[in-house]
């Protein structure tokens, strides 16, 4: 078996070592919004240059280039920092390596390939309905050849599956884990199926980890359900998405022995 330790080093290492290719979380629309913020911005400041107004060109100087830090942030949010963030998780799950871990809203396989490297003696199964709104170029076939990219396909299988009707036994994961996929369900209702699906294949004894949008509002959820340990960890900038004092939730939880 691969050792875990050398391939938890690797992701440490960069997110620039990844072989896949893992889109932009909130689809297209996000860059476009940035992309002609930032060109009016510029727009108005060179108009505002040739009329000789130098206040309100370093006003919309500034304001530029507080959209293009915003956008650098985005970006660095959907993938370096997504991915750093998700190695950290996966390792301090200390896996044995031979689990079998489902990836709820999977997408493009960022966190799914991730987990699969940990896996060398288990099983990554990644579910979705691949919508295209919440990540460019998603869909199942660009999942598959994410997991050919990273040399892992042998031990990831991806299903087209809504969360909240999961294609699987009941009790058939040691581990689930979800990112940035269940607040994209709309309604409290949806989410609470997609939830209470999660916890219906979570084996006995196995284990949650949920990174996500206002994710703290799932605790409760969860413990009403039976789980425990729930815990809920506020991430840090690496989560901000663009803006600065934002940041997404980390909650953990576990289903009690049988
Ligand atoms: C922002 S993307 C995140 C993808 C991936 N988890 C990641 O972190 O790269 C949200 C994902 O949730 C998926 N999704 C939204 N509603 C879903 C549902 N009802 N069932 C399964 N997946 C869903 C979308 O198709 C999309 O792939």
């Amino acid at each position: 078996m691969e050792p875990i330790e050398d391939v938890a080093a690797g992701d440490r290492a960069g997110a620039a070592g990844r072989r896949g290719r893992y889109g932009i979380d909130g689809g297209l629309i996000g860059v476009a919004f940035f992309a002609l913020v930032l060109a009016g911005a510029a727009a108005t400041a060179a108009r505002a240059a040739r009329r000789r107004r130098p206040g309100l060109a370093a006003l919309t100087g500034v304001a530029g280039a507080a959209v293009a830090g915003s956008a650098a942030s985005y970006l660095y949010s959907t993938g370096r920092g997504k991915l750093s963030v998700w190695a950290q998780v996966l390792d301090e799950l200390s896996l044995r390596g031979d689990e079998h871990v489902l990836d709820v809203g999977c997408g493009r396989g960022a966190v799914l390939m991730l987990a699969a490297r940990r896996l060398p003696g288990g099983r990554a199964v990644g579910a979705d309905l691949w919508r295209r709104r919440d990540q460019s170029g998603n869909s199942r076939a660009a999942a598959e050849r994410n997991a050919v990219a990273e040399k892992i396909s042998e031990r990831v299988d991806i299903v087209d599956a809504d969360a909240r009707d999961l294609p699987f036994p009941s009790a058939s994961f040691d581990v689930v884990v979800s990112s940035l996929a269940i607040s994209n369900i709309p309604g409290a209702q949806g989410r609470g199926l997609a939830l209470k699906e999660a916890i219906r294949v979570l084996r006995p004894g196995g284990r949650m980890r949920i990174v996500d949008e206002g994710a703290d509002q799932y605790a409760a959820v969860l413990e009403d359900a039976g789980l425990a340990g729930v815990t809920v960890r506020r991430l840090d900038w690496r989560t901000w998405y663009g803006l600065p004092g934002h940041h997404l939730t980390l909650v953990a939880a576990s289903k009690p022995p049988a």
